[in-house]
This record gives C-alpha cells, sequence and structure tokens, in this order.
C-alpha cells in the first residue's frame, strides 16, 4: 500500500526520490520522509501527512537543489516512502525511513512475525522509538551487519527470519556506495538507465527516466553498485531479462485538468480504443488475444467461468458476467478475492478463473488466483499494469491498455475492463460456435462507435456539474438500476462514497421494494438508471413511479428524454442512444462526473481520498 523508491547514481536523490514519490503518492498519504548518505552519515527527513509537508520542509531546509557531483567516482544514494498506515498510527516518528544503527530502511508490506522478533530484538538490547514492524527490520538487519558481512549478506539473514510481505531498499552507511532491495508479495521494480538505477513500487514512478526494467520475483534479492546490479535467490545469482514498456510519461502528467481524475475520464473515448484496436478482424470476424494462451480446443472445453475481483473490478467481473452468458451461454459465478480465498471454493481443470486489476497487485486477487491455480483451474488476468504481480503469475494476461491510472478512484480503468469483457465474451462465443457471423459482425461494428458513444455521453458534464451543486449537500444517495446496469448502479454509489464521502447505495431497480424503499423521502436523491434493454425499461420505470410517489428526488440517466421522464424526474441526463451491451460503459461516465462534481463542491480531496490507496496489497 506504501510506496517506496530508490535511487544510484550520480545525480543529486532527492529532487528525483521526491519526484518518484509523487507519482506514488496515491498509495499513501499518511506520511512522507526520504534519507540519503552525505559524508558517510544518513540525513532522513520525515513529516506527518502529505509529500507536500515533505517538500515544505525540504525546502525550508534548502535540501531540493542540485547536489553537486559526488567526487571520487562516488554515487549518490537515497531512498524515500509514501506511507499508508498499518502498524502504528500516521505520525513523524513512525514515518519511514527507519534508522537502526548502520542502516536505514524503507519498506512496503506486512511483517507479520513482528512480535517475537521485536521482543529478541529488545532482549539483546535494542531500543525502538516507533511503532512499526519497519523498524525490525532496520534492527534485525543492523544486528547481521557484523564482522566482515556486506549488506547483501545481511539482508540474507535477515529475510530469512522474516515472515510476511515486504518490499524493502535498504542503505548503509557501511557501505555507502550499495544499495540492497529484498521483495516478497509486494511489488518492486528496479527501474535501468546508462550509469544509474531507480527502484520504485512501480514503473510509472520511475517512467520519466527510463523504460527499461527489471521487475523482482518473490524471493529475490537485488544488489545494486555503481558497477553493476546482482540479482540472487536463495543466495544463487539468478539471471532477469529486462522488460521494455511503452506508456508514455506524459500520459502521468494531469495535462491541464485540475484533477487527475477529471483526466482519466476524458481518456475514456482514446483508451477504449487502445483496449481495441489490433485485437479485432471484422474482415475475419474474429478476435485476436495476444497473451491469452488458450486454443479454441481449449475454449470449447471449459464447462464454468469463475470472476474474481475486488471494488470497481468487482463491478467489471459483474458486467463480464452479463456478456459472456448472453454470448458465449457459459455459466459464470462472480466472487470478491477476500471472500473466494477463504471459503472452500470448487473449481477444477474444467474451470476459466478470471482475475480483474488495475494494478494487479490487489492482495486479494492475488491469494485467490494462487488458490485457483494450485487446484488446476485455466488461469487468466485482465490487468492494466505490464509486469505487475497478477499479470505474471496468471497462465494468460489479457492487458487493458488503459496508461497509467493515477487517481485513486479508478475510472479509465473500469471502461477498458468492460471492453475487454465484451471482447472475450465474443472470442468464446466464436469458439463455441454460440453466436452467428451476422451476430459478431454488428458487435464489431457497435465496438467501433463505442468511442464515439462515450464522447456524447461526456456532454453530460455541464449538467451533471449543476446537478452536483444542487443535491451535493444530500448525506445519501440510492443508485437503482437493472439487468446490465446494475453493476452501474452500484460502481456510481461507489464512486460517490470512495471521493466524496457521501453514503450512498447501490441497488437492483427490482431489490428496491424488499427493503430500500423505505429510505425515500423528500431529502432523498435517486440515481435511477434507465436503459433501453429488453423489458427493463418499462420495469425501471414502474421503479422509478414508485420512488416518485414517495416524494424521492429522482436523477434518471437515460438515452434520450421523453415528456413522461420529464414530468416524473427532477433531473433528465440524456447519453445518448447505444446498443445495449455497450449501455455499461456509456451509463458510467456521468455517475463518474457526478462523483467528481459532488467531491469537488464538498471540497474533499478528490486524486488522493481519506483511508484510501491505489494498490491494496495488504489483506
Ligand atoms: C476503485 O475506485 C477503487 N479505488 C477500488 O475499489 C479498486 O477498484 C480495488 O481496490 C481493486 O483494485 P485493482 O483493480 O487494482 O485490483
Amino acid at each position: 500500500m506504501c510506496g517506496i523508491v530508490g535511487y544510484i547514481g550520480p545525480k543529486s536523490p532527492i529532487p528525483i526520490l521526491i519526484s518518484g514519490l509523487e507519482k506514488l503518492e496515491y498509495r499513501g498519504y499518511d506520511s512522507a520522509g526520504v534519507a540519503v548518505i552525505e559524508n558517510d552519515q544518513f540525513s532522513v527527513y520525515r513529516v506527518e501527512g502529505k509529500l507536500s509537508n515533505l517538500k515544505k520542509r525540504l525546502k525550508e531546509e534548502n535540501k531540493l537543489p542540485e547536489a553537486p557531483v559526488p567526487e571520487n567516482g562516488r554515487a549518490h544514494i537515497g531512498i524515500g516512502h509514501t506511507r499508508w498506515a498499518t502498524h502504528g498510527r500516521p505520525s513523524e516518528t513512525n514515518a519511514h525511513p527507519h534508522v537502526a544503527g548502520q542502516v536505514c530502511v524503507v519498506h512496503n508490506g506486512i511483517i507479520e512475525n513482528y512480535a517475537p522478533l521485536r521482543a529478541r530484538l529488545q532482549n539483546a538490547g535494542c531500543s525502538f522509538v516507533s511503532e512499526t514492524d519497519t523498524e525490525i527490520a532496520a534492527h534485525l538487519i543492523n544486528s547481521h551487519l557484523t564482522g566482515s558481512a556486506s549488506l547483501l549478506e545481511a539482508v540474507r539473514k535477515s529475510v530469512a527470519e522474516m515472515q510476511g510481505s515486504y518490499a524493502l531498499v535498504v542503505i548503509s552507511t557501511r557501505m555507502p556506495d550499495s544499495l540492497v532491495i529484498a521483495k516478497n508479495a509486494t511489488p518492486v521494480i528496479i527501474g535501468l538507465a546508462e550509469g544509474e538505477t531507480y527502484i520504485a513500487s512501480d514503473i510509472p514512478a520511475v517512467l520519466e527516466h527510463t523504460r527499461d526494467f527489471l521487475v523482482l520475483e518473490d524471493g529475490e534479492i537485488a544488489q545494486v553498485t555503481p558497477s553493476g546490479i546482482r540479482v540472487e535467490f536463495d543466495g544463487k545469482e539468478v539471471t532477469r531479462n529486462p522488460v521494455h514498456v511503452a506508456w508514455d510519461p506524459i500520459t502521468a502528467e494531469k495535462g491541464g485538468f485540475r484533477h487527475f481524475m477529471l483526466k482519466e475520464i476524458y481518456e475514456q473515448p482514446q483508451v477504449v480504443t487502445q483496449t481495441f484496436r489490433g485485437r479485432i478482424d471484422p474482415q475475419a470476424g474474429s478476435v485476436f488475444l495476444e497473451d491469452v494462451r488458450l486454443s479454441d480446443d481449449d475454449l470449447r472445453l471449459i464447462k464454468r467461468i469463475v470472476i474474481v475481483a475486488c471494488g470497481t473490478a468487482w463491478h467489471a467481473g459483474l458486467v463480464t458476467k452479463f456478456y459472456i452468458e448472453q454470448l458465449a451461454k457459459i455459466p459464470v459465478e462472480v466472487d470478491y478475492g477476500s471472500e473466494f480465498r477463504y471459503r472452500t471454493p470448487i473449481v477444477d481443470p474444467s474451470t476459466l478463473f478470471i482475475v480483474i486489476s488495475q494494478s494487479g497487485e490487489t492482495a486479494d486477487t492475488l491469494g485467490s488466483l494462487e488458490l485457483a491455480h494450485k487446484q488446476g483451474a485455466k488461469t487468466l488476468a485482465i490487468c492494466n499494469v505490464v509486469g505487475s504481480t497478477i499479470s505474471r503469475k496468471a497462465q494468460s494476461v489479457f492487458y487493458t491498455h488503459a496508461g497509467p491510472e493515477i487517481s485513486v478512484a479508478s475510472t479509465k480503468a473500469f471502461s477498458t475492463q468492460l471492453t475487454v469483457g465484451y471482447l472475450l465474451a465474443i472470442r468464446l462465443g466464436i469458439a463455441r460456435g454460440a453466436i452467428s457471423k451476422t451476430q459478431t459482425a454488428t458487435l464489431f461494428e457497435d465496438l467501433l462507435r463505442l468511442p464515439a458513444f462515450l464522447t456524447e455521453a461526456l456532454k453530460t458534464d455541464r449538467q451533471v456539474e449543476r446537478i452536483a451543486k444542487k443535491y451535493g449537500r444530500s448525506n445519501d444517495f440510492l443508485f437503482l438500476g437493472r439487468g446490465l446496469l446494475y453493476p452501474i448502479a452500484l460502481e456510481g454509489a461507489l464512486k460517490l462514497k470512495e471521493i466524496s464521502y457521501v453514503h450512498a447505495e447501490g441497488y437492483p431497480a427490482g431489490e428496491m421494494k424488499h427493503g430500500p424503499i423505505a429510505l425515500i423521502n423528500e431529502e432523498m436523491p435517486v440515481v435511477i438508471l434507465l436503459g433501453r434493454d429488453g423489458t427493463n425499461y418499462d420495469k425501471v420505470m414502474s421503479n422509478l413511479v414508485e420512488v416518485e410517489s414517495r416524494g424521492g428526488r429522482i436523477i434518471a440517466v437515460t438515452e434520450e428524454e421523453t415528456p413522461e421522464l420529464r414530468q416524473l424526474a427532477w433531473e433528465v441526463l440524456p447519453v445518448g442512444v447505444v446498443p445495449p451491451l455497450l449501455m455499461p460503459l456509456v451509463f458510467t461516465l456521468p455517475l463518474q462526473l457526478l462523483a467528481y462534481h459532488v467531491a469537488v463542491y464538498r471540497g474533499t480531496d478528490v486524486d488522493q481520498p481519506r483511508n484510501l490507496a491505489k494498490s491494496v496489497t495488504v489483506e
């Protein structure tokens, strides 16, 4: 959940560390800190709260300007951290980096056996200043840095005693030209550039410096010095081939928008094109999935599909279930990662097990993937981050190509996940003979028009902003949808909750009469999604009348405004006429905009909402 960075090379480290942390701040913002080695001593700067506090402090202490090029061919070295608190409340004392003797450490993850380790180290005379599990790692490594032991050896011995998850970056005054990284169940990458090396929790953090990376695997330890990198597993050197990433660093900037979230909402027509481009051949009527290692025969033998994900990605799973059941006629179940992994799930070799994850690092999704793999299921990851743990652990991967998503609230990743679900369902439908050539051609034609449909839906922005100001003080919202739009009602409610801190419930419209109808009064805005999808329109229209007759303030999101709707609803948001299967994508946009504008109106921190983190790498 935290973000870690490291640098070794000829440049001044602090500005590089700060720039990397700025791009990782979405992972946590309870405290921030950096440490460098100057004159064979640690200089550590830590603050409670956001990175802006750290920058202010560094400016006050005149630590942000360029440092002189080091003499005697030595390298500058530094590490940095932005924290999402687990062990120990947010405070300066609990902020990383943590120092113990000759060792300084930043850590992402949880050291599960911290209590016995702490007791042992205390008995041996170590005194602790923080409440964190990380300080234990610092003391443990320092305790092994005896005699002629190198930093690498000390880290090797220490991680052998640690249980849990960690991405650790360690520096030592004893070996000021060496930086050691250890990884288990928490991501860390090494960025390679001419004469310098960058360490980070994820690729976008250092994309401005390099596009070539080593991605460490669990159990690996790397030592970086000015003369090279050694990666080892179990004490033995291993060869790792660098991966090259095509992402453009500019896409990780705000580009004139007030917030990343708004920029990412507006990127959706373009990113869905990136998702389907090169993957469909309308002439041949085929879908081409480059990294999906499943033949037509494999696809025909699948008896059941299980989709596991968390949060927004779970909503994408619910829509994908509709797509696959409708187009490929395969039964699909959708589960939360945190539930699936602790049940006794039934999956076997005839099951296609799909995980959906933007980050590719979500602990519960990853744990479920590992469990399904053990039980013999065929595994497929729908993932955005290239080289992420989930994308590497699954047998096949279907990248969403949304580009870096910086805002904590997922928007463009969701649209691309739905686009992937649509493509996958067509691919399965073709392989199993469940859809005809004519149907396939229509589905492709619709998909090619998707960017235009999304552009049209974005035109609701101004109207949504006005609605947000009118209803933005309400303390509760209800979102209702049916069929394909039910998951979108859930997603609309989640978006509003997470960035506006407004209580919101998403419900299947037909279920309203079984309970939530009791909530409706003159104070309650009810967002109703009305798409002309089979009989659903008429049924949801009846629900709308039920809300109206109880005084609810109806905000109807629909394809076209009708006189009937104008009469019944307080607000009507027309998104344009769209083919039913594409409704989930199109109807999502005004709901994302609604959450965004309510958040701006209420003055919350849109891109970094309280208590949340972008990658949830803890259970
Ligand atoms: C989305 O707005 C949320 N921040 C959150 O629900 C997110 O979708 C969830 O944590 C899953 O993340 P992942 O896609 O990276 O696995």
